[in-house]
């Protein structure tokens, strides 16, 4: 009985929106669609509303006073680790901000989240000639006993050549993971995993090469994991610069000696996603999320990642609110807490509301850069893609669709449980120069840019919350 009546369902909701006729929509995505001509023209008439969304933040000043709130934000705060006061300060302030906007409906949900603290970090060559090597420790790493560690180092390129490598050659060395930078998809893994394989091999401390593709002598931090089991051994990042220089060391035979200092503290404390609804008029129990995260590392002001992302989310419904756009489902803006130490608090809403995930309609995160928006990143069914790739043609040329099938940070948790969701495509090219390190400030950002952005970000979420049919599964 229950599957019948599910399968009339599908096939009902399946008729209203799709078609015989087949066409091609959106550039990049090149998906063949057979959608209603009726859903298109209805997809279309948003045209007038989506045009007043984007004219009211872009021209009328509401994006303005935003990117105000927004650099005010970063400027009070500064960086926002998980589990420091300055980040439940930060929550706090966007709970005031949400009230002083003319929105009452904000909440927060506790979640339990890492507190890992640095200190004092030190790297000095000592061999073949004394240099400091700037360095930035990866999160939950260890400390190294108060002397340091003083031995050998020997670069690597990657994992295969580690496993390739007899572990007489590691044991009691310090691996220098030197792989360069390809996609931060592909790269990231030298950070992540980087210390639990050299360990296995015997090392006593490891390092990598800054995930990212350019440098003015900055290293870059982020988060790594030990694997259960593993020895604990202290981990780093290290410069473009000063990793090329210890390759051509070791290439020309050298023996590259170094003393390593790292110390920090890690405990557990208490923080809070915040969520914001604009509660929609006619089916307020769906919704379409729009999020980024609030906290950030602990270096740089963490303007970028994910200040920009966090800011055009939590402004989405704010911005609805005052311009009396109220869609049928409802708008949640997620501010996720504790996202650099490992989609912690993605993870705890997850498991919070697990046994309402159908609710979600659409997902959305931005957590990739707020430089000129491009379209989205949309993963999902073809159907889903159709659909939404018919929206953003109400934006050209902000309308490219791609399908990299893992949009966001956060949101990967629920897009890997069949939501449809998607990310803000944007002129990100210089993202991972910034990522992570001292550099990730306001100047990065760019005013016109990120208003852009958040015009584009309200007024899509507008539409897919407003239009007659769900973001089909
Ligand atoms: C266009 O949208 C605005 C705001 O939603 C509305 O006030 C106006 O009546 C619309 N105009 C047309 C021609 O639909
Ligand atoms: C938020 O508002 C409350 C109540 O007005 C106030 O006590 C608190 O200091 C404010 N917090 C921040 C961080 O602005
Ligand atoms: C870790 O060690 C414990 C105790 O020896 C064992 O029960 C567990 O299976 C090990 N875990 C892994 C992932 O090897
Ligand atoms: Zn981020």
């Amino acid at each position: 009985m229950m599957y019948l009546s599910l399968f009339l369902f599908v096939i009902t909701v399946y008729s209203l929106i799709s078609t015989n006729a087949t066409y091609v929509v959106n550039r990049y995505d090149d998906i063949e669609c057979n959608l209603k001509p009726e859903l298109i023209k209805e997809i279309a008439s948003y045209k007038n509303v989506t045009r007043t969304i984007m004219d009211e933040i872009i021209s009328n000043g509401y994006g303005r006073t935003m990117y105000k709130q927004y650099s005010d934000f970063i400027d009070t705060f500064g960086a926002r680790p998980s589990g420091s006061i300055t980040l439940e300060k930060s929550i706090d302030h966007m709970i005031n901000l949400t009230i002083e906007n003319g929105l009452n409906d904000v909440t927060t949900e506790e979640v339990e989240v890492p507190h890992w603290v640095r200190g004092l970090e030190s790297v000095v060559m000592l061999s073949p000639r004394q240099k400091n090597i700037a360095v930035i420790g990866l999160g939950t790493s260890v400390s190294t006993p108060p002397d340091g560690i003083t031995a050998e180092i020997i670069v690597i390129s990657s994992f295969k050549e580690l496993e390739n490598t007899d572990d007489k050659y590691i044991k009691g060395k310090i691996v220098l993971f030197d792989a360069h930078y390809v996609t931060y998809g592909d790269t990231v893994i030298y950070r992540s995993q980087g210390a639990s394989k050299a360990s296995k091999k015997g090392a006593v401390a490891s390092l990598i090469r800054s995930i990212t593709p350019f440098s003015i002598y900055s290293p870059h931090t982020g988060a790594q994991f030990y694997e259960a089991n593993v020895t604990k051994i202290p981990t780093a990042a290290i410069t473009l610069e000063d990793a090329d220089l210890l390759r051509r060391l070791q290439d020309d035979g050298e023996k590259i000696i170094i003393n390593i200092k790292m110390f920090s503290t890690y405990d557990q404390k208490k923080s809070r996603n915040t969520i914001v609804d604009l509660k929609g008029k006619e089916q307020p129990e769906k919704l379409v999320i729009v999020s980024g995260h609030i906290d950030s590392w602990d270096v740089g002001q963490g303007a970028m990642d994910d200040g920009g992302g966090m800011i055009i989310s939590w402004f989405t419904p704010v911005i609805l609110n005052l311009l009396q756009l109220k869609p049928r489902r409802t708008i949640r803006a997620i501010l996720w807490t504790s996202e650099e130490p490992g989609l912690i608090g993605a993870a705890a809403y997850l498991n919070k509301h697990i046994h309402e995930l159908s609710n979600i309609n659409f997902i959305m995160e931005s957590d990739e850069g707020t430089f000129s928006p491009r379209g989205l990143d949309v993963a999902g069914s073809k159907i889903a893609r159709c659909i939404v790739g018919e929206v953003l043609k109400l934006f050209s040329p902000i309308d490219e669709m791609t399908n990299s099938g893992g949009p966001g940070s956060d949101i990967t948790l629920f897009v890997n449980k069949g939501i449809p969701g998607a990310s803000l495509l944007n002129k990100n090219e210089r993202y991972f120069w910034f990522h992570h390190s001292e550099g990730d400030t306001m100047n990065v950002q760019n005013m016109a840019d990120v208003v852009d952005c958040a015009a584009f970000w309200a007024a899509v979420s507008y539409v897919i919350a407003d239009i007659s049919v769900d973001i089909p599964r």
